[in-house]
């Protein structure tokens, strides 16, 4: 298994994996996510795909299928009032196929993701991770990384 940026030809093993991530979070919050959806369309696929500012990663096997994948997004809060101007990549999406988890797969992408946020100049890497999902929260945790802020509800 190898880290390579994702391109169009990734797009029908992408949707496959954006219905199973979409599923972990309609099974823990019917509330909030409707089942059987998925967070982008095709189309919507093939414009991240073309942009610089939201690189997407694939994990791919010897015959360059894709197994897993992390969706990526700089963002910088230049010359804001309040905020520094730091260099952030955040972690938009990131998914490993239900088949192949546990296997170091999710860790090989998160590492390279990593290394390519370093090699781009970020001072952090961020996401955000669902009370919902245990095992996510495990995962990034065994990743090495740390709560920074917390979304709050109260269900009235
Ligand atoms: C979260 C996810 C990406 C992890 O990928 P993975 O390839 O299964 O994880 P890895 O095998 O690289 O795990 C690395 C370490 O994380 C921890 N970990 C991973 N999954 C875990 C789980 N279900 N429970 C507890 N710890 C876990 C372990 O410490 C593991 O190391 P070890 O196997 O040596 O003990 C994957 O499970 C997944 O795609 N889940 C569904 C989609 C999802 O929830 N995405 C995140 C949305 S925020």
């Amino acid at each position: 298994m190898k880290v390579r940026k994702a391109g169009l030809k990734d797009i029908e093993r992408m949707n496959k994996l954006l219905y199973q991530v979409a599923g972990v979070h309609s099974k823990g919050r019917p509330d909030l996510f409707r089942e059987g959806k998925k967070k982008y369309s095709t189309a919507q696929l093939e414009k991240i795909l073309a942009d610089p500012m939201r690189p997407v990663f694939a994990a791919v096997d010897d015959e360059d299928v894709m197994w897993g994948y992390a969706f990526c997004v700089f963002q910088q809060h230049n010359g804001d009032g309040l905020l520094t101007d730091i260099k952030t990549l955040y972690i938009d999406d990131l998914c490993v196929d239900e088949s192949c988890r546990g296997k170091h797969i999710g860790s090989l992408i998160y590492e390279e993701v990593k290394k390519f946020a370093k090699e781009n100049g970020c001072y952090n890497l961020t996401l955000n991770v669902w009370e919902c999902n245990p095992s996510a929260m495990a995962f990034y945790k065994a990743m090495g990384l740390v709560p920074y802020k917390t979304g709050m509800e109260t269900i009235l």
